[in-house]
């Protein structure tokens, strides 16, 4: 089976095959999420371990999860049948394959509801609802919280929107919706670090939040949640970059585009991080205020600079293209597999798993409003399943994902797919065999308080 084409196509170039995974890695987790963890676990040093684990455990991870889906060529499950076949390891390696599609399916049902808190936001920024006061930006932003049936409305749209893309397939659809998306949301996030600029000392305290590492700031679980956030930002850990990697032609260098996948990445998030907290602080608002951070610091810089109505509509309706070329990737294992074990088409296998998740994440809209009292293990059901998925699925995942490549597959095969130099072999085969799986351990480890 290795070595063949995939039955869903292939991507029509190596480009393409940059565009869609920098897609599927730049998302709600760079603009949403990373500046609110951040702000939440105290700056610097969190965001120091963070970078330690992309370089550590999520770089090797990623081409390790890549080679793996070109040499299976098929849905993460049925790659993993095929692969430890192949290296003539036990079958039940597929059901990492399963844990995969979960997660992906728990994290799309709360990706979902937050991607339409930024339609919610295009509309806003079109009828005029933002301000340079503080006060009434929060307000706004409690108010679309606070509502069930506004958060259905727009988390239904965004499902919709999610689900029509995976339905035309990996040329078409994939590919053709990450084309100009992505240099557009960069040049944005450049204006708005010019924006934040402006606000003088405050831009100085930002960057020294962002920047100086106070490593009493950090806890345990800070610590997990930075390596959940680096498999998260990533898409590493659930098999999407795993799909991705079986619909990329060969001869194509997996280690020279993880890396540029990685950079873009990062590069996203710091520029987030370095717009966002000097409007923090020049506003007198909290670092750790949460999940709303972003939508309460940015239409503050929108209501007040020139031309902000403008950059604001742009700037959210991006934030909604970022977030759809990340969501199709974590429904793409499970369609994929529906395809070929299920024999739907395409369109069946879409609809079918698009109504079951969007009914998960009618639940998380209720968890922000009708249903916050109702919480498991001490969290709200969006605070679970974050938890569940950004810190335990998605590092189990990448632990055993880095396990298989460096334990179980046959060095030949790995070899083979991956054709690199000798001595760059060398170091990503001793950091995906020791250092990622020891590091995800020893925190693991850290947090149930045994080291
Ligand atoms: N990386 C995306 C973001 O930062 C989210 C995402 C897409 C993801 N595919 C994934 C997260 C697979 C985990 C696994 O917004």
């Amino acid at each position: 089976m290795a070595n063949t084409k995939s039955i869903h196509g292939e991507w029509s170039s190596r480009f393409a095959y940059i565009l869609a995974a920098t897609g599927s890695a730049v998302g709600l987790g760079n603009i949403w999420k990373f500046p609110y963890i951040t702000g939440e676990n105290g700056g610097g040093a969190f965001v120091i371990v963070y970078l330690g684990c992309v370089l550590a455990i999520g770089i090797p991870i990623m081409i390790a999860e890549t080679m793996m889906g070109r040499r299976g060529r098929q849905s993460p499950i049925n790659t993993l049948t095929t692969l430890s076949a192949e290296s003539k390891a036990n079958k039940n390696w597929h059901f990492l394959g399963w844990m995969g599609v979960i997660a992906g399916v728990l994290i799309l049902s709360y990706y979902s509801v937050i991607a339409g808190w930024a339609i919610a936001y295009v509309f806003k920024a079109v009828f005029g609802g933002f301000s340079s006061d503080a006060a009434i930006v929060k307000a706004s932003f409690d108010g679309l919280i606070s509502s069930p049936g506004q958060l259905v409305l727009w988390h239904t749209a965004f499902m919709i929107a999610t689900m029509s893309v995976v339905m035309r397939g990996v040329r078409s659809g994939l590919e053709r919706a990450v084309q100009f998306l992505m240099p557009t949301l960069f040049a944005l996030l450049l204006i708005l670090v010019a924006y934040a600029m402006t606000t003088g000392s405050f831009y100085f305290q930002g960057l020294t939040f962002l920047f100086s590492p106070d490593f009493s700031e950090i806890d345990s679980d800070a610590v997990l949640t930075a390596m959940g956030h680096a498999f998260f930002t990533l898409g590493l850990g659930m098999g999407a970059i795993m799909v991705y990697g079986s619909y990329l032609p060969h001869g194509v260098s997996i280690v020279k585009t993880s890396l540029y996948i990685a950079g873009a990445d990062t590069l996203v998030a710091l520029l987030a991080g370095i717009a966002i907290f000097p409007l923090v602080f020049a506003n007198g608002l909290e670092p750790g205020s949460g999940p709303g951070l972003i939508f309460q610091t940015l239409p503050i810089a929108f209501g007040s600079m020139a031309g902000g109505w403008l950059f604001g509509i742009l700037f959210f309706v991006l934030l909604v293209f970022a977030a759809l070329t990340s969501s199709i990737s974590l429904v793409e294992p499970l369609v994929a597999w529906m395809v070929e074990n299920k024999g739907y088409t395409r369109v069946k296998a879409s609809v079918m798993s698009g109504i079951f998740i969007w009914l998960l994440g009618v639940s998380v809209a209720f968890s922000f409003n009708i249903w916050s009292d109702f919480t498991i293990f001490g969290k709200t059901i969006f605070d679970f399943l974050d938890y569940l998925t950004a810190n335990l699925m998605l590092p189990i995942g990448g632990f055993c994902i880095a396990v298989f490549a460096g334990w179980i597959m046959m060095q030949k095969y790995v070899k083979n797919e991956l054709s690199m130099p000798e001595d760059q072999y060398t170091i990503w085969k001793f950091l995906v065999s020791y250092v990622a799986p020891a590091s995800v351990f020893l925190v693991f480890l850290h947090v149930v308080g045994v080291v």
